[in-house]
């Protein structure tokens, strides 16, 4: 392919190898890369879109009008390394006649893993424990200290039973989970493989000792678990997001930890990224705070690598892609 035949891409970031491969190999595209680990800054983002056939973005990315804009009518694909697509004006997107390639599945267990980690370090106070080896707190066996939540016999609210929210389920029964209850906008068939009940948001707030938050970010879905949610929740209740941080509204999760309204929480997700190391709930010990890493194993983020660079080709050929954001 002759130079000026090359279709440019914008990359916002540095992406694992997998994907750079493909690219390599495929030798169609003029590849600009912001090459560095940090987020492209707003301005370097409208500079490097400019005139792209293709934009691949990361969540962190928020691809707007203004983006769209600066890119102008060559673009014909954005494909994003993240099955999260909240960043996304879909919209516009949708009506400028543009394709959406992300990444589903292929980090499904990686993220329902990372949960369950999360869920089992907040209701087992791991973090706490290692601070108390470390400063010398521990000083003897004692029978009421760093006492947390079991699974066994527990009642498990999941909401949003879509790929990872069942991985999820899957994986706590083993625990010795009594009874699984989910909520979102219908039943799911697949729900009877975890003996999943399809109950109202009430009534699993209500009856839940682990509330599991695994929704996609929807209009619906913003600020969800707010100051009345987390008081229908039990007192014992341990609540777990490992969706978007938008869903939950912190100043209300705040109050509730800090009140003894609800037992503990673990976050993977907040608002904003990074949670600014001053902000009130990183003072709490019931509040258990992860970087984002629900997909960050060495495999699955070179997997998303290899499809995002796929969906992005395959976008800019007027190909299947093989995961197309049906929009
Ligand atoms: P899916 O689309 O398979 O699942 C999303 C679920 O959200 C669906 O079950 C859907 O239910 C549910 N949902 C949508 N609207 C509502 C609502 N109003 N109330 C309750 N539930 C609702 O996506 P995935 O499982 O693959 O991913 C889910 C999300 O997890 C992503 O959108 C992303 O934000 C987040 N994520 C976070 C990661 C991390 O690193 N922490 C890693 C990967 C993903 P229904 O089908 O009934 O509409
Ligand atoms: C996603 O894919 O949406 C996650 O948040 C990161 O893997």
């Amino acid at each position: 392919m002759s130079a000026q035949q090359m279709l440019k891409v914008f990359v916002t970031r540095r992406i694992p190898q997998e994907g750079m491969k493909i690219f390599q190999k495929a030798g169609m595209c003029n590849l600009s890369v912001w090459d560095s680990d940090e987020p492209v800054p707003r301005a370097e983002l409208l500079k490097g879109v400019a005139g792209a056939h293709g934009l691949l973005c990361l969540l962190s990315d928020k691809i707007d009008v203004e983006v769209l804009d600066a890119a102008g009518p060559n673009l014909k694909v954005i494909s994003t390394l993240s099955v999260g697509f909240d960043h996304l004006a879909i919209d516009e997107i949708k009506k400028r006649g543009i394709r959406v390639g992300y990444t589903p599945d292929v980090l499904t267990d990686a993220t329902a893993e990372l949960t369950v980690a999360l869920l089992l370090a907040t209701a087992r106070r791991l973090p706490e424990g290692v601070e108390e080896v470390k400063s010398g707190g521990w000083s003897t066996w004692k029978p009421l200290w760093l006492c947390g939540y079991g699974l066994s016999g527990s009642t498990v609210g999941v909401i949003g039973l879509g790929r990872i929210g069942l991985a999820i389920a899957r994986r706590l029964k083993p625990f010795g989970v009594k009874r699984l209850l989910y909520t979102g906008r219908q039943p799911k068939p697949q729900a009877q493989e975890v003996d999943g009940e399809y109950v109202p948001l009430d009534t699993l707030v209500g009856e839940s000792d682990f509330v599991v938050v695994s929704c996609s970010l929807t209009p619906d879905t913003q600020g969800l678990c707010d100051k009345t949610f987390f008081s229908k929740m039990k007192k014992t209740s341990i609540f777990i997001n490992t969706s978007r941080g938008a869903v939950v509204n912190q100043e209300d999760l705040f109050e509730a930890l800090s009140s003894g309204q609800i037992a503990a929480a673990g976050l993977d997700v907040t608002t904003p990224e990074p949670l600014p190391t001053n902000h009130p709930l990183l003072t709490l010990k019931n509040c258990v705070v992860l970087p984002h890493i629900g997909s960050a194993t060495y495999s699955t983020r070179g997997i998303m690598s290899e499809l995002t660079a796929n969906n992005l080709l395959a976008g800019l050929t007027g190909s299947e892609m093989p995961s197309e954001l049906k929009l």
